[in-house]
């Protein structure tokens, strides 16, 4: 973690700014922290491989615990869930250079998901969200500003990011053994922040100017307050921004993963402003999009809506 990232990070539970504890054990090389406690107005956190972990689930708190006492090696087999003998494989296969992602794999999700992630560049759900991620960011990014990719699992679609975002892009999961191979193989160079989607998002209003959620929204079941975090995230005033979630499931059509998806009508109803209860648009914005609405094709005025663009009549930003 790069020391410059707290500037973007908030506690989910206080929203207070979060700052290294000096005084606690830590390592940096330069601006990077490699291991930590950051703190804010209300709770310790800890950095274990450069990722901050910004939940209290029990293995965060005991892998607090293990990096003040000086053992941020413990601390990374607790935030992994490992066993003692995958740990030790683990281990080895953290300090070769010639490991790959499938040798990590093998380690940290042996079962269905690890297929998922091992074919995922393949998969077609990628070969939408891919480009799809790349035409709206590279359209609101192209004056500068950030990305965030929320569940964004072992880093695909971060990868899909890395140029246009003009400072690295975030990579948001709550399974932090995810985020750590995006570090190491998938998406390196992008910062990682473990934390729980269900929970408030641990990052200040206006961060970011591009958030996405790909394949992940139906396992989130505080949808509403996730798309008015997301909102948050990227409100920046009058700035362009974006928000896109691709690929979430339908409750009407049963799948391998299902989750917890809504209806088309349910969906609906939660990200149109004009009827959604996650944001509704202020009066200003209300005007605007009346305006809009009399003088713009009435199927570009939804996608405009849909992917949180400004849906005004200043033209096609
Ligand atoms: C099917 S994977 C998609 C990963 C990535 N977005 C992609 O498209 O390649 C779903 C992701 O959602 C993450 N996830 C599930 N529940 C979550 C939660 N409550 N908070 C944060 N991430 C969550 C999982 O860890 C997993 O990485
Ligand atoms: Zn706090």
């Amino acid at each position: 973690m790069h020391l410059s990232t707290l500037d973007v990070l908030r506690c989910p539970y206080c929203g207070g700014r979060l700052e290294l504890v000096a005084s606690l054990f830590h390592s940096r090389d330069g601006d990077e922290v490699h291991d930590g406690i950051v703190g804010c107005h209300c709770c310790l956190f800890p950095v274990v491989d450069g990722i901050p972990v910004l939940h209290l689930d029990p293995a965060a708190k005991s892998a607090c615990g293990q990096v003040q006492e000086g053992r941020p090696d413990l601390a990374r087999r607790t935030m992994c869930h490992l066993d003692d003998d995958q740990a030790i494989r683990f281990d080895q296969l953290a300090r070769s250079e010639t490991s790959t992602y499938r040798d990590m794999v093998g380690v940290i999700a042996p079962g269905l998901e690890g297929i998922y992630f091992l074919h995922r560049f393949s998969d077609p759900s990628y070969s939408v969200a891919h480009p799809v991620a790349r035409a709206v960011a590279g359209r609101v990014l192209r004056g500068g500003g950030r990305a965030i990719d929320v569940c964004g699992g072992s880093g695909h679609l971060t990868r899909s990011l890395m140029d246009l975002s003009s400072e690295r892009p975030v990579l948001a999961d709550l399974y932090f053994a995810k985020i750590w191979l995006a570090r190491r193989f998938t998406a390196p160079g992008c910062e990682a922040v473990c934390c729980d989607g269900n929970a408030p998002m641990p990052f200040a209003r206006g961060a970011f100017r591009f958030a996405m959620c790909a394949d992940a929204f139906m396992f989130i079941w505080t949808k509403r307050q996730f798309v008015a975090e997301l909102l948050r995230l990227v409100d920046a005033g009058s700035e362009p921004a974006a928000v896109v979630i691709s690929h979430t499931h339908n409750a009407r059509v049963w799948s391998q993963s299902h989750g917890n998806p809504l209806p088309p009508e349910g969906y609906r109803d939660l990200i149109d402003p004009t009827r959604g209860e996650a944001r509704g648009p202020t009066k200003d914005e209300a005007k605007r999009q009346q305006r809009a609405a009399t003088k713009m094709d009435p199927q570009r005025y939804q996608r405009c809506l849909m992917a949180g663009m400004p849906a005004d009549d200043e033209g096609d930003r």
